[in-house]
């Protein structure tokens, strides 16, 4: 069957290449592939600056944004054959710390849990995948190709979380919601946050295009300049570009009392030290929290389905700008400033 491999840490090795079919070890249930969204992270997977292959193999399977149709449910999966699901990320440490011990493998102690198509184990974007039964998450067949957004929504919902339960440290009414970057994480936390009730203000710098007219038809209101030059203090802000300089910002402008949720995984553009003092007086005088969210359990997992089921259809699938074939994976792996979230498909919905 075909996969799109790459060589983790070594640039230029992505490859649309005849892997042999999954083995059982993956799992009882067959999943032929309908569609794989590309992230940001398989974009730096496949630049060589992240990701693990499987122990024992040169090459790792790409993709954690999966979407696949059941061909073989196996014996206790209670699947059927034709149900859309998708696959669940990461798998718990094998010690197990503590916290995966109870399921919540998004919290891991140890940093040794694995990530399907990111660490350790193959990823969705193959013809064919197997999963075990307990990772398989049954999508609401009426989403057609939009269940590829369960995974982005699930990162999103435990932020989202995250926040509501640090919140509840004192009295805790927030109205106003910022979230910076307007790419398929942040979107998703600006449809969530206004399905929620909030205030939602989106940031990002683009100053036309199809991310700005999402934000306005949610009802938000969109903003293009730097964080440090708005009028209002949010009462929470989830991160989602991790540019040095908006994260900085954001931690310099959350209200009082306010969450600042780092959600985007970024690199470098460190700030000067003598600056950090500064940033934690204004954390430490106003209570504020930084709270960093990675991953999802399946607590989130099931809160994001029922997200998107409240979800308008239209707008959905609009957050989709790019659906490209297997042989363009190229073309996919490289981001236009209009795009969202492009969409490998692999067969028809
Ligand atoms: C994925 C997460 C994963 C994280 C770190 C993100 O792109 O959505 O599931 O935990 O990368 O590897």
């Amino acid at each position: 069957m075909k996969a799109i491999t790459v060589e983790p840490k070594k640039i230029g090795t992505a490859q649309l290449m005849d892997i042999p079919e999954p083995g059982m070890n993956e799992g009882s249930v067959l999943v032929q592939a309908v569609a794989v969204g590309v992230c940001g992270t398989d974009v730096e997977i496949a630049e060589g600056k992240y990701g693990w292959a499987p122990p024992g193999h040169a090459r790792l399977v790409l993709g954690h944004e999966s979407l696949g149709r059941v061909v073989d449910p196996g014996p206790s999966s209670g699947l059927r054959k034709g149900d859309l699901v998708v696959g669940i990320v990461r798998r718990p440490c094998s010690g197990p710390c503590p916290n995966c011990a109870v399921g919540e493998w998004d919290m891991c102690r140890t940093g040794l849990y694995t990530e399907r198509g990111i660490k350790e184990i193959h990823g969705f974007m193959s013809e064919y995948w197997r999963i075990e039964p307990e990772y398989a998450i049954k999508v609401d067949p009426s989403l057609g190709i939009l269940g590829v957004l369960l995974e982005p929504s699930s990162v999103v919902a435990k932020a989202l979380e995250q926040v509501g339960l640090i919140g509840r440290r004192s009295f805790w009414e927030p109205k106003t919601a910022l979230i910076t970057g307007a790419g398929p994480v942040g979107l998703l936390a600006a449809l969530f946050a206004k399905l929620y009730g909030l205030e939602v203000h989106v940031l990002d710098r683009m100053e036309a295009g199809p991310k700005v007219d999402l934000v306005r038809e949610l009802g938000a209101t969109y903003h293009s300049g730097s964080v440090k030059d708005l009028d209002f203090e949010p009462d929470t802000i989830i991160e989602c570009t991790g540019v040095g300089q908006v994260i900085a910002e954001s931690i310099q402008k959350i209200g009082a009392n306010g969450i600042v949720c780092l959600a985007g995984i970024g690199h470098g553009g460190a700030i000067a030290s003598s600056k950090i003092a500064d940033v934690a007086a204004s954390a430490v005088l106003r209570n504020n929290v930084i709270v960093g969210s990675v991953n999802a359990n399946k607590r989130h997992w099931y809160r994001a389905s029922q997200y998107l089921a409240k979800a308008d259809r239209k707008w959905l699938a609009k957050l989709i700008t790019r659906v490209e074939k297997p042989e363009n994976f190229m073309h996919a792996l490289k981001r236009t400033p209009d795009d969202i979230n492009v969409v490998i498909q692999f067969s028809e919905i």
